[in-house]
């Protein structure tokens, strides 16, 4: 949830720290802060709200070193305000830390350290954490990081600084990501790769329960228990100009009009035309085990859930077997019944969320085989599952997840046709005839980006409403779902998406001239029935919108308004239908002046409970 950054090395640190800071802003954005260190002094800015406001308040009195550290803030303790925002020092001034993740002892560390006669200053638990370290302090601030370390509980990286052990940064990892970024004569510790990837490739992923110190000439990586570990670093290929705008007023924006590509991307090297088969080989599962699986179960979060209810459309359909699919947080706290002949799919774009990490971990000690479908590379649902699936989708900085969406269909229907071949639940011509399909979808999502202009004309029509009611049944009923979030995370407009067969058990109760309802109505199998749904809603007064096929030309009388797409094989629609509603939404939000890149009260990448 929040982001830190630290710098260690010849150049001036607070132009690195601020530009890594925009680019974990995503991550949260309440409040933010810096600590730089010169002559032996350390100084602290800190301020309430965005980026902007720190880069203002340090650009009008400039702090000057070559070594500090940064924090962007989501908060969970303590209210957004400039005392609560992070770095956080001790009762002398000569330490700091910054933190992301939650605390759990914190009130009894704090009550004893104030017994012990520590001043706080902050609602936060991190606080504690300084107060610890300074306890502890001998000879260096590394034996005193690890001997705070023992007593910490619950989920946290941290990055602290001292001005008696000067020009090094320790950094701790148990849960949250951080990662060591490896330059000339400099280094970086991060919470992820984005703001990284600008200075150095060479990336060193820290696992729970590793610690490292970072200084000019190199960086020593230990245990808690302070025993070496030796650790290579990995060379990442992201690049910069995936990080930029590229002359999109938003990611967003950006990130929609990047799906084409992204679906290319994840299906690249794992398809041939001329076979039919699918190559998954690099996931690493166990074959003999993938062979022997009698079912699947989903687990995530989010618009990751959403994809993962398509996913159980393709894998029963593709490769006839039977799938349940699961909310991570309620899943982990279920007595859930698993053996060796079940796979978990857990999905998620970050690899970070707290919630599908616990049940994943759960999921292990029941002894199932799990397979990740991450986008962070080397994050740790990545690292922890028996394999991974990688979606191709480069880095999503916007806040609500579009491009990563695409990419987790591209993967499901991917993992489907290779289960199904290796199943024989689809023979070779079956399985030809989805990767044409698959294969042609990127043109088609072209053509519908293509008319983006017109969804954003539509989409002017409903800046003023409130309500929105999402309808789609079979596979558009995921999407529904999907265009239901996109829009209520963005633009703050309520919006419920539901399958039309279950709006007459309740929301049709909803329906007037104030709550437009958007049904998703590609022509499948489910066609004629979601036309009784829109009946049912034109009976009472409702406006509707039509995301149906181009050549359907009798919805154009059923409805007042229609968002054609191309057609596409019934099973793959959810890759088109999904487009418009991103659009829909992201243009509805961007006229209302929202946020659209870092909505209110969210982050990117949910690292805590
Ligand atoms: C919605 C959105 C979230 C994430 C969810 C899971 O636009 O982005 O709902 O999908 O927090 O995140 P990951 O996929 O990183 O596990």
């Amino acid at each position: 949830m929040c982001g830190i950054i630290g710098y260690v090395g010849a150049k001036e640190v607070v132009p690195i720290i601020v530009d890594g800071l925009k680019k974990l802003e995503y991550r949260g954005y309440d409040s933010a802060g810096i600590a730089v260190f010169e002559e032996g002094k350390i100084n602290r800015r800190r301020v309430k709200g965005k980026i902007a406001e720190l880069e203002k308040s340090l650009n009008e009195e400039p702090l000057k070193g070559h070594y500090g550290v940064g924090h962007t803030r989501w908060a969970t303790h303590g209210r957004p305000s400039e005392e609560n925002a992070h770095p956080h020092q001790d009762c002398t001034g000569s330490l700091v830390v910054v933190h992301n993740g939650i605390i759990e002892n914190y009130l009894q560390l704090k009550k004893r350290l104030q017994q012990e006669g520590h001043t706080f200053q902050t609602e936060t638990d991190t606080e504690v954490i300084a107060h610890l370290i300074e306890g502890y302090y001998e000879n260096s601030l590394e034996q005193a990081v690890q001997q705070a370390l023992q007593e910490l509980e619950g989920d946290f990286a941290i990055a602290a600084v001292s001005v008696k052990d000067p020009e090094k940064i320790v950094a701790a990892k148990m849960g949250p990501p951080a990662v060591v970024g490896i330059g000339e004569n400099e280094y970086f510790v991060c919470s992820d790769l984005n703001p990284l990837i600008t200075h150095t490739k060479e990336i060193v992923f820290l696992e729970d329960g590793e610690m490292v110190v970072v200084e000019p000439d190199g960086a020593r990586f230990r245990d808690f228990s302070g025993n070496e570990v030796t650790k290579t670093p990995e060379h990442i290929t992201w690049n910069p100009l995936m990080i930029e705008k590229g002359g999109f007023k938003h990611f967003m924006l950006k990130e929609i009009f990047e799906q084409p590509q992204v679906v290319r991307d994840t299906l690249q090297g794992r398809i041939s035309l001329d076979t039919g088969k699918v190559f998954l080989d690099e996931v690493g599962m166990p074959a003999n085990r993938m062979d022997a699986i009698k079912k699947v179960v989903i687990v995530a979060c989010g618009t990751s859930y959403h994809a993962g209810l398509l996913g159980k459309y393709f894998l029963e359909n593709m490769a006839g077997i039977p799938v349940d699919v699961e909310y991570a947080s309620e899943y982990r706290y279920s007595d859930f019944i698993l053996d060796k002949e079940v796979l978990v799919v857990v999905i998620s774009q970050s690899g970070e969320t707290a919630d599908s990490l616990a049940a994943l971990r759960s999921i292990k000690e029941r002894g199932a085989l799990s397979l990740a479908i991450c986008n962070v590379m080397n994050s740790s649902i990545a690292r922890e599952a028996n394999g991974v699936l990688y979606t191709h989708a480069g880095p999503e900085i916007g806040v609500a997840a579009t491009k990563t969406f695409s990419a987790q269909m591209a993967a499901l229907a991917l993992l489907a046709i290779y289960l199904g071949q290796m199943r024989g639940n689809l023979d070779p011509k079956e399985s030809l005839t989805f990767i044409q399909e698959l294969q042609r979808i990127p043109h088609k999502m072209e053509i519908i980006l293509d008319r983006a202009k017109s969804i954003e004309e539509l989409a002017l029509r409903f800046v003023p409403f409130s309500h929105f009611l999402y309808l789609g049944r079979w596979v558009s009923f995921p999407v529904a779902l999907e265009g239901a979030l996109k829009l209520k995370e963005i633009s703050y407009i309520h919006a419920e998406g539901y399958p039309g067969g279950e709006m007459k058990h309740g929301p049709i109760a909803l329906i007037d001239d104030l709550m437009p309802t958007m049904v998703v109505v590609p022509k499948d199998r489910v066609y004629d029935k979601i036309l009784s749904n829109i009946s049912e809603v034109k009976t009472r007064i409702g406006y509707v919108i039509a995301v149906a096929f181009d050549e359907d030309e009798d919805i154009k009388d059923k409805v007042e308004d229609v968002i054609p797409v191309p057609q596409v094989h019934p099973l793959f629609t959810p890759f088109l239908t999904t487009l418009p509603l991103q659009l829909f939404a992201y243009y509805i939000a961007a006229h209302r002046g929202a946020d659209v890149d870092q909505p209110r009260n969210l982050a990117k990448s949910v690292t805590v409970e």
